[in-house]
């Protein structure tokens, strides 16, 4: 099996990937195979009925409907169904095809500013692609997110790969996304605190903090994460959040907790459970002046292509207790609930629980939600949270977006990968939570003239997929 490479913008190696990574039926899609053999041929009947568990947070479609991003769906939908009937008549190229091609950028992305991590945490699913000492050129990055803005980006999820308040220009994207109007989320592992306070005068109410925790004793805190600072406690952390709530008490502050289970293994290592731990997490947020605490459940990635995928073996017989343990928990915690507090469970603990998420592990052929939301990481551009840093995933180089054209490279590229990364095959382990919107955009794309009575949903002033 050969090993996985990213490449820098110029070519050279920069990192080798675990040999793991290794997309099952995945070939590298060249035009000529595309124009030989376009996935949408395989097409497969529509499955458009509505997950019913999707809270509003993550009702994609909901979202892509709303009135200031609904006519870069119908560009995406237009083209795709002119590129599918110039196929089926044998009037069109696929080069042909993307020389009209629609030149928006992804509504959203996932922004890792670094791969720079001060924790070590024995769960991260991300730690294969840690500390590699891969930066942006700082003015590129601010360059690419300029572009990206007046492109059509509407929101920011700043992540990682590694620790976002380590980048020394946290600072300075943050404000410059704001000063063009994104609007963003910050996924933080809480060490560096002072680096929220700085940017708080500047969030809004549709943006949020969001701090990895998963403990409700330090003990299990400083197991799990391994801090490099002794300071770095539980208590300190959430100390923070009432000073910042006075400051600006606008934006949402969450507590979030990955359970972790008994048998949870991944880096090759058995990681602490903290099932026990969730209603004293619960507990803890609420004292501290947290707006919700969200649980969701451990990931890891699949030995078959890399994939993020839910980590429990439903074969299993322990999961029926297992589950029943976590419903224990999030009952006693939604106790606590009052109008300043929330308890959030995520889809896919929820779909895991009432057996529904095979349902979303049936994808459609094309992924379209490539087309509308990337990750944007020093290691390159990505086509989905899933595969970040899986180099077939990959879409560009860390500043792809750095100039007006090669904005437009980009996106073509994405549209050569819609045609030859099989989502069906290859995401059929994934929980994926973009599954409804996926299928109801091949629903529009087979039936370009429902567009016409397509109208645009409420405006919910929430652009973050
Ligand atoms: C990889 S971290 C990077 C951002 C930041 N350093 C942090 O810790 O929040 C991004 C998110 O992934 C979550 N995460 C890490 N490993 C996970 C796993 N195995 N399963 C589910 N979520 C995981 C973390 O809890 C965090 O919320
Ligand atoms: S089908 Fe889902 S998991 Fe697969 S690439 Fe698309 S959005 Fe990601």
């Amino acid at each position: 099996m050969t090993v996985g490479k990213i490449h820098s913008d110029s070519g050279e190696v920069l990192i080798q990937i675990s040999p793991l990574i290794h997309f099952s039926k995945f070939e590298p899609g060249s035009d000529q195979d595309i124009a030989r053999k376009p996935l949408h041929v395989k097409a497969i009947p529509c499955q458009v009925n509505k997950q019913t568990e999707l809270s509003p947070l993550h009702d994609f479609m909901g979202k892509l409907l709303q009135p200031e991003v609904l006519e870069s769906l119908k560009d995406y939908v237009r083209w795709q169904a002119r590129w599918r009937e110039g196929f089926a008549t044998g009037s069109m190229t696929f080069e042909q095809a993307l020389e009209t091609a629609p030149g928006q950028a992804p509504v959203s992305i996932n922004l890792d500013v670094t791969t720079a991590c001060n924790y070590r945490c024995d769960h991260c699913v991300d730690m294969d692609i840690l500390n590699k000492n891969i930066n942006y050129d700082h003015e590129l990055l601010k360059d690419s997110l300029t572009h990206l803005v007046d492109n059509g980006l509407r929101s920011v999820i700043i992540i990682g790969g590694g620790e976002p308040t380590a980048y020394k220009g946290f600072e300075d994207v943050v404000r410059h996304l704001k000063s063009m109007g994104a609007q963003i989320g910050v996924v933080t592992n809480g060490s560096m605190m002072k680096k929220i306070e700085a940017v708080a005068d500047v969030l809004q109410e549709r943006d949020w903090v969001r701090l990895s925790l998963d403990s409700g004793t330090n003990e299990t805190f400083r197991a799990m994460h391994k801090p490099g600072s002794k300071k770095c406690t539980l208590e300190w952390i959430c100390d923070h959040i009432p000073a910042i709530k006075k400051l600006n008490p606008r934006f949402m502050i969450g507590f979030s907790f990955i359970i972790v289970w008994k048998d949870c293994e991944t880096n090759d290592t058995q990681i602490i459970e903290n099932i026990d731990e969730m209603v004293a997490a619960a507990k803890l947020a609420k004292q501290h002046d947290f707006d919700y605490i969200s649980y969701k459940p451990f990931l890891t990635r699949s030995e078959q292509n890399n994939a993020e995928i839910v980590g429990i073996d439903k074969q299993q017989e322990s999961v029926a207790s297992t589950m029943h343990r976590i419903r224990d928990a999030i009952v006693q915690a939604k106790q606590l609930e009052d109008g300043k507090f929330s308890v959030i469970e995520s889809t896919n603990l929820r779909v895991l629980e009432n057996g529904t998420y095979m349902d979303y592990s049936k994808q459609p052929h094309n992924c379209h939600m490539q087309y509308f939301r990337q990750v944007l990481s020093p290691l390159g551009v990505f086509n989905c949270p899933v595969y970040r840093h899986v180099p077939q995933a990959l879409l560009g180089g860390k500043h792809a977006y750095a100039t007006q054209n090669g904005l437009q490279a980009t996106q073509r590229n994405t549209l050569k990968l819609i045609e030859t990364f099989d989502a069906t095959e290859e995401c059929k382990d994934v929980t994926c939570l973009y599954n409804h919107a996926n299928w109801f955009i091949e629903d529009l794309i087979n039936h370009p003239e429902k567009l016409d009575s397509l109208a645009p949903s409420f405006d919910r002033g929430d652009y973050f997929l």
